[in-house]
């Protein structure tokens, strides 16, 4: 996405410098505009060397800078978004660079508001807000935290990583709106003792963002997740699970009713039998035994029309052993991924991936972020939604006036 970055001047604007790095390496494109204020805080040198286009500061170079920044993008987000600014949008002044783009666009608008709490509750800043939120605007709301000059209260700018979810939710397709989608994620633990468990190498890290790519699309989202990170989508219902046991039983209580569910989990397949109840001394003899087949059991209950999708692994032959597993596992989609390539599957923050289709046929992704995976497998759900499976949602998308990003 093309994603214009407005920053205005409070302490914040340091941290839209982590709000452009997050937006560049999930792969949009991104040009910050700096008003004049905003120099006050931070240099045009540090976004000019994380952005995707040179920094925009001026309505008098270039020609009509505005209304190319506000025709070109497709989203527009102000962070730090001050009292100031948000006074001199909702009034539809265009006196500088920013403030004229705001108007000079027809995308979707991300405000982040930033200021002490005084400011913030005065009812002039309201006012004002509640203005643009009538208006469509997206507002992601301030945090209670340490403000500038060491108070606490309302006022702090959201986390960057909250702010890069609310554009992409507000900028990407809303094509998942009204569907339900459930994905799993992360290593099983598998207990040994109290202290020791069998797991694996994976990180969670890619189904945690097909969870977080499906709530942006709209879709209300349940992520059963083994893995010990943090989500950064505040719809999404999350369930944190241990061993394929409790994923088994939460997965199997969370898909009934589904459009989609993905299994992207790496269960573990073998668990010890028995579990000490207290921590072993020296070196046990274990006797190990399958874990329940999810996957398998979940397919074997799927609602009609609902499509399943599994994850592979693979170090040798992917390909071949992806189709035998598409066929043996009876999912709709498989995502093999080879995970003894460079910047492929466990713990990195990249994959590369092919997903097989039960109706023939195979997407190839290249090398891309987790996110840019996740976003090319759920084109293809939403292919197989509306093409052959169930018809779209029978209740209206919901009214998107003044939709709040919390
Ligand atoms: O481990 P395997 O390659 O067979 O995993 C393929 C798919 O099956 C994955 O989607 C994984 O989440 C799922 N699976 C499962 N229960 C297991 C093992 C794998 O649901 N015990």
């Amino acid at each position: 996405m093309r994603v214009v970055l407005g920053v205005s001047g409070g302490i914040a604007a340091y941290k839209a410098i982590e709000v452009c790095r997050r937006l560049v390496d999930a792969g949009h494109h991104v040009t910050p505009v700096l008003t004049d204020a905003a120099v006050h805080f931070v240099g045009e040198t540090t976004f000019a060397a994380l952005a995707s286009a040179p920094v925009q500061r001026s309505l008098w170079e270039g020609t009509i800078p505005h209304t190319r920044l506000g025709k070109t993008a497709d989203v527009v987000v102000v962070a730090p978004a001050t009292a100031d600014l948000l006074a001199r949008y909702a009034a539809g002044m265009a006196d500088d660079l920013l403030t004229a783009t705001l108007l000079a666009t027809r995308a979707p608008v991300v405000v982040c508001p930033a200021m002490h709490t005084e400011m913030w509750e005065h009812p002039a800043v309201q006012d004002n807000l509640a203005r643009l939120v009538a208006r469509g605007v997206v507002v992601v709301p301030p945090e209670t935290g340490r403000l500038a000059g060491g108070d606490v209260g309302a006022g702090r700018m959201a986390e960057p990583a909250a702010i890069v979810a609310a554009v992409a939710a507000a900028g990407g397709p809303r094509d998942l709106e009204g569907r339900r989608v459930v994905v799993s994620a992360g290593g099983t633990r598998e207990r040994i003792d109290p202290v020791r468990v069998i797991t694996n190498r994976s990180s969670g890290k890619q189904g945690h963002a097909v969870a977080e790519a499906a709530a942006a699309r709209g879709a209300s989202v349940t992520l059963v997740t083994a893995a010990p990170l943090s989500v950064d989508a505040p719809a999404v219902e999350v369930v944190r699970v241990e061993s394929a046991a409790d994923m088994e039983a939460a997965m199997v209580a969370a898909a009934p009713g589904a459009d989609v569910v993905v299994m992207a989990a790496a269960v573990a397949d073998f668990r010890p039998k028995a579990s000490a109840e207290v921590k072993v001394h020296g070196v046990p003899e274990l006797v190990l035994e399958q874990t329940p087949d999810i996957l398998a059991e979940l397919v074997r209950r799927r609602d009609p029309g609902q499509v399943i999708v599994g994850f592979a692994a693979e170090t040798d032959d992917p390909l071949e052993r992806g189709a035998g597993k598409l066929e043996r596992k009876g999912v709709d989609l498989l995502v093999v991924n080879d995970v003894s390539a460079p910047g492929v599957g466990f713990d990195h923050d990249t994959n590369a991936v092919t997903i097989l289709s039960a109706g023939g046929g195979a997407v190839e992704v290249p090398l891309r972020t987790k996110r840019e995976v996740a976003e090319a497998l759920l084109d293809r759900v939403v292919g197989l939604l509306t093409t052959t499976h169930r018809d779209p949602p029978r209740t209206a998308p919901a009214d998107q006036t003044g939709r709040t990003a919390t």
